[in-house]
């Protein structure tokens, strides 16, 4: 990390909420699951696909877990209702993983069971690599009994390409989002040379396609959009056999370009209550933004 983004960590809670609060609007629809459902209609509209996150990790309670369970039933209920193009990304911990393996596959099975009620899809956010292991684990679980959830692989982690090599051995026609990853990795699990990265997340993109998965290339990256478009060129991939992710609130242009060269694309839309820690998270990885909060703080608006 370099000094400046220290010093961003460092200092992060310093910055008054109502600032970090003005930034997060770019990135996140709104508080409320209403919110969530104009901004993809918005979307839709524009003919961009969506995938729905209910803001929240790390549950600490099995309250909150059920709840966070019920909100997305709910969720997947309302996009049914209001013919919305999108389907829902889950975080585990949010369902309870560190508090016990099996209440959480409890909790994500009747996300999963009602989505596929209603010919909708699940995707299973990664997160940081205590919970690779469980993520997988479960995915393989859940995809013997569903066709309807798919999984997330990090290009950051020296692991990821025996991990794809593993399922699709096993037999599983993978459903994947592929994207660099986003947490603090010691240099003994993952790449930290952002070269390196990205010739990784090229070589398991071709490794994907090569295997016949299907993948949704999640990044704002030119140069891994460039690969991505080289190698579908290369595979004759047509327009249905992948997709693009951007998440909401990042280089919009970038996504119209890629709309516009004919091929799918799903902006990530967040919402609800604890945008806070989802701001915080953008903010840390992003020193740009990190910049501008500091100059929105130096003119004392
Ligand atoms: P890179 O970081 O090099 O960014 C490329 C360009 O985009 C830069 O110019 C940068 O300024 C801009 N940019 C990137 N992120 C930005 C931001 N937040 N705000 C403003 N500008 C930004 N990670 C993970 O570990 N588990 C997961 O499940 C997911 N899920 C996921 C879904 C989707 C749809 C996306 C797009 C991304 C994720 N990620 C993720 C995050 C991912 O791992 C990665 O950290 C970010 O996408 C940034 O990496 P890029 O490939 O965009 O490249």
């Amino acid at each position: 990390m370099s000094l400046f983004n220290k010093l961003i960590v460092g200092t992060l809670p310093l910055i008054p909420k109502f600032i970090v609060g003005s930034i997060s609007k770019r990135y996140i629809a709104g508080e409320r699951m209403i919110d969530a459902v104009r901004m993809v209609r918005k979307l839709n509209q524009e003919r961009f696909m969506a995938t729905i996150d209910l803001l929240g990790e790390h549950a600490s309670r099995r309250e909150e877990a059920i709840e966070a369970a019920d909100e997305y039933v709910r969720l997947i209920e309302a996009i049914a209702i209001e013919k919305l193009d999108s389907n829902v990304s889950i975080k585990l911990t949010h369902l309870g993983l560190k508090l016990d393996y099996e209440f959480c596959l409890a909790n994500v099975s009747r996300i999963v069971a009602a989505a596929k009620e209603r010919g909708n899809f699940v995707r299973l956010d990664m997160e940081d690599s205590s919970c690779t292991d469980d993520t997988m684990r479960m995915y393989m679980t859940l995809r013997r009994k569903y066709w309807n959830v798919g999984l997330v692989f990090q290009a950051y982690l020296r692991r990821t390409i025996r991990d794809i090599r593993s399922l699709i051995d096993d037999g599983m026609n993978i459903n994947v989002r592929l994207c660099k990853g986003i947490y603090n990795e010691a240099r003994t699990i993952a790449y930290n040379d952002k070269e390196i990265i990205n010739r990784n997340f090229a070589l398991l993109l071709r490794e994907l396609f090569q295997r016949g998965g299907y993948v949704a290339i999640a990044t704002h990256d030119e140069k891994l959009v460039w690969e991505a478009f080289m190698l579908i060129d290369e595979f004759k991939l047509k327009p249905e056999q992948y997709e693009f992710q951007m998440l909401l609130g990042v280089d919009a242009e970038l996504r119209r370009i890629i709309r516009d060269s004919g091929h799918r694309l799903r902006v990530y839309v967040p919402y609800g209550s604890q945008w806070y820690a989802y701001s915080a998270r953008r903010l840390k990885e992003n020193p740009q933004i990190a910049r501008y909060v500091l100059n929105n703080l130096l003119k004392g608006s």
